[in-house]
């Protein structure tokens, strides 16, 4: 890991944990990350129901907390969704945009991407964008270009200042809820592709953004991944509903 970038790891909750579970959960984590001060960023994506208690619980202890989606548009007559403006008003920081599971489940495509992720950012908002190649599109030999076209999507109307508050995760679709995390090399290799492309936009800036690996990440797999030049930390889903876990986590992206 790059001693430019400060390590980041965020925890994606997904459709878990009521607002009492959220409260117990925030009490153990803050206990955990005690001692951890600077050396690691940490968030938590709750739902949207949660947001509220957690950002009251861990946005004083120095804990970002990232809403997982949001609308573009800034209200009108759009039934179930959420704007980002109500997401920052719930006491969010941040936004987790375009993970593989609204894209594959939901519909969430590159366009809306084009739109959501400047918006998040003039809201204010950090954003974490997710790309990704499904199991198929690394068989066939198209990993790279999936990442090129979802990046080089999502960023289109970024300019350079937009990346201050932006990391970038990649999530190889067939290692997520599956236990079979990417290898260190392979991550690593995606990674240093979406930075080449980051390089090639943005010059030098294009080197301070964080680059997060995730799929399947554990407290006994974290060090190794994150021991990679251009691995800046992890998105982590199932093991981060576990505060304890989600703590030991954080801990190793600090040691490497
Ligand atoms: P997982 O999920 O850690 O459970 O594989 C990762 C994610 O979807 O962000």
């Amino acid at each position: 890991m790059s001693t430019l970038r400060t390590p980041f790891v965020a925890g994606n909750w997904k459709m878990q944990k009521t607002r009492g579970e959220a409260e117990a959960y925030c009490d153990a984590l803050a206990a955990g990350l005690d001692e951890l001060d600077d050396d690691v960023d940490v968030a938590i994506c709750p739902p949207f129901t949660a947001l509220d208690v957690v950002a009251g619980a861990l946005v004083p202890v120095g804990v970002g907390v990232y809403a997982q989606n949001a609308h573009q548009a800034a209200s009108g007559a759009f039934t179930g969704e959420v704007s980002l403006a109500m997401i920052a008003d719930a006491g969010a920081t941040g936004v987790l945009l375009g993970h593989s599971e609204r894209r594959q489940l939901f519909g969430e495509t590159d366009d809306a991407l084009t739109e959501k992720v400047p918006a998040a950012i003039a809201a204010g908002l950090a954003v974490i964008l997710c790309v990704g190649e499904s199991e198929a599109e690394r068989e066939g030999g198209q990993t790279e270009e999936r990442l090129t076209t979802q990046l080089t999507a999502a960023l289109r109307d970024v300019d350079e200042a937009g990346l201050a508050d932006l990391a970038v995760a990649y999530e190889p679709i067939w290692a997520i809820g599956t236990g079979r995390t990417a290898t260190p090399e392979l991550a690593q290799a995606a990674h240093a592709h979406l930075r080449g492309l980051l390089e090639e936009r943005y010059g030098a800036v294009g080197h301070t953004v964080r680059l997060l690996y995730g799929g399947s990440v554990k407290a006994d797999n974290a060090a190794e991944l994150m021991a990679q030049p251009d691995v800046d930390g992890g998105l982590v889903g199932g093991a981060s509903t576990q505060a304890e876990e989600f703590a030991a986590i954080c801990r190793a992206a600090v040691r490497t």
